[in-house]
């Protein structure tokens, strides 16, 4: 079985893999597909009876082996061992490239016309945030086609705008990073960093050290490489908007990658940004506001050159706080406020000057400069 044959059989959207293992996770997913299948040749429906021990690898592998060979095909299980699983999102499961522990490959079954539209930006996206350094690099695309199988697969193709005869699996060969979930979340990131700083000191507790001064000094850091990669972004227009609430609410720490020793910060899943034009928004702003005519008037650009530049300040703010500009901060947030709150009509030539003096101020800024920074605001 080649790599193609694979993603088909584990993407099928009726009885791939890929189901179960996005719904519960790949080993629970994996021993639902196979407990199922010898419940059924076993005839033993409702029977609540177990017919292996999950945790006796030496029962469980060759039942696993004949189940997975029988559903999928011969040579399914030996692709399954080598394409080892990393993670799954709503569209597509990321496997550790088979020979190269340092890429991935994700992969994106595209059924739809839109489907498609949406992974080609999505990678236009993260190339352009990969030249920033933002992004892991991605080294290769490949275009898989295959044949609708599945009904419902079959009955969207025949939808004259967005159906397609010709549904491919996306492979998407990127550079591996380090998420900050995959490293026990910020906190926990942070609290091994801090530990090691101090030579693993054996028998020194967690307890109460994110209301210390070093890991303080760390959040302070995460902090401000967060404002300045989601600057960086939006030097050119990009806002991912996949992040969570970042700054106050839960984080998406899925798709935040962070390395404490270099304060180097980089964002994956780039099928969820915007992207603005929006020197072209102020101009058309700048235009609508000399219109006589009230009825000519468009407020899309505006409200597009406005949210752009509210989540400019958002990070310029923070950065600010990490630097332990509190006043700064605030007073910032003020000016900004009284440009874009005007009864009249808000001033966005002179909201965007300001935001720009602030970007260049969190640019400037360099790691040693910060001040600590608690958890909870
Ligand atoms: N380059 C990478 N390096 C390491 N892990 C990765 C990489 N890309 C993806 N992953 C892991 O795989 C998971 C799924 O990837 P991603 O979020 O890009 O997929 P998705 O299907 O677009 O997700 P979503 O459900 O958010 O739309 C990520 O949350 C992450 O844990
Ligand atoms: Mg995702």
């Amino acid at each position: 079985m080649n790599e193609e044959e694979f993603f088909r059989k584990y993407m099928n959207p009726d009885d791939g893999i890929y189901r179960s293992a996005r719904l519960m996770g790949r080993m629970a997913g994996e021993r639902d597909i196979v407990g199922n299948y010898f419940k059924r040749i076993r005839n033993a429906k409702g029977s609540g009876e177990d017919f292996y021990l999950p945790e006796n690898t030496k029962e469980y592998k060759p039942m696993r082996d004949e189940a997975l060979t029988d559903l999928y095909g011969k040579g399914f299980v030996d692709m399954y061992d080598r394409y080892k699983p990393i993670g799954e999102g709503a569209y597509g499961a990321v496997f550790e490239k088979p020979g190269d522990s340092q890429r991935v490959l994700k992969v994106q079954r595209q059924d739809t016309l839109d489907r498609q539209k949406f992974g080609d930006t999505e990678i236009a996206r993260q190339k352009e945030a990969a030249e920033m350094g933002v992004a892991p690099k991605i080294h290769q695309v490949t275009n898989l086609p295959y044949k609708h199988e599945v009904p419902m697969e079959i009955l969207r193709s025949f939808d004259n705008r967005y159906g397609t005869t010709d549904p491919r699996h996306q492979v998407t060969e990127m550079d591996r990073v380090n998420t900050v979930d995959a490293q026990g979340g910020k906190s926990q990131m942070l609290l091994d960093y801090v530990q090691k700083l101090k030579k693993g000191g054996k028998g020194y507790s967690n307890y109460g050290i994110t209301d210390t001064e070093p890991y303080q000094i760390e959040n302070a850091k995460y902090n401000l490489a967060m404002a300045k990669a989601q600057l960086r972004l939006a030097d050119r227009g990009l806002v991912h908007t996949d992040l969570g609430q970042y700054p106050y609410g839960d984080a998406r720490e899925d798709h935040v990658a962070y390395n404490p020793n270099t304060n180097k910060m980089q964002f994956i899943d780039y099928g969820h940004t915007e992207k603005y034009n929006h020197a072209e928004n102020l101009h058309q702003h700048t235009k609508n506001l000399n219109l006589r005519n009230e009825e000519l008037k468009s407020f899309k650009y505006s409200d597009d050159a406005e949210h752009f530049l509210d989540h400019k300040v958002a990070n310029i703010q923070r950065g600010l706080e990490a630097l332990g500009k509190r006043d700064d901060a605030k007073a910032f947030r003020k000016e900004y406020r009284e440009y874009t709150d005007r009864p009249m009509g808000e001033d966005l030539v002179r909201a965007d000057a300001l935001v720009n003096k602030g970007r260049k101020i969190i640019r400037l800024a360099g790691f040693n400069q910060v001040q600590p920074m608690s958890d909870v605001e």
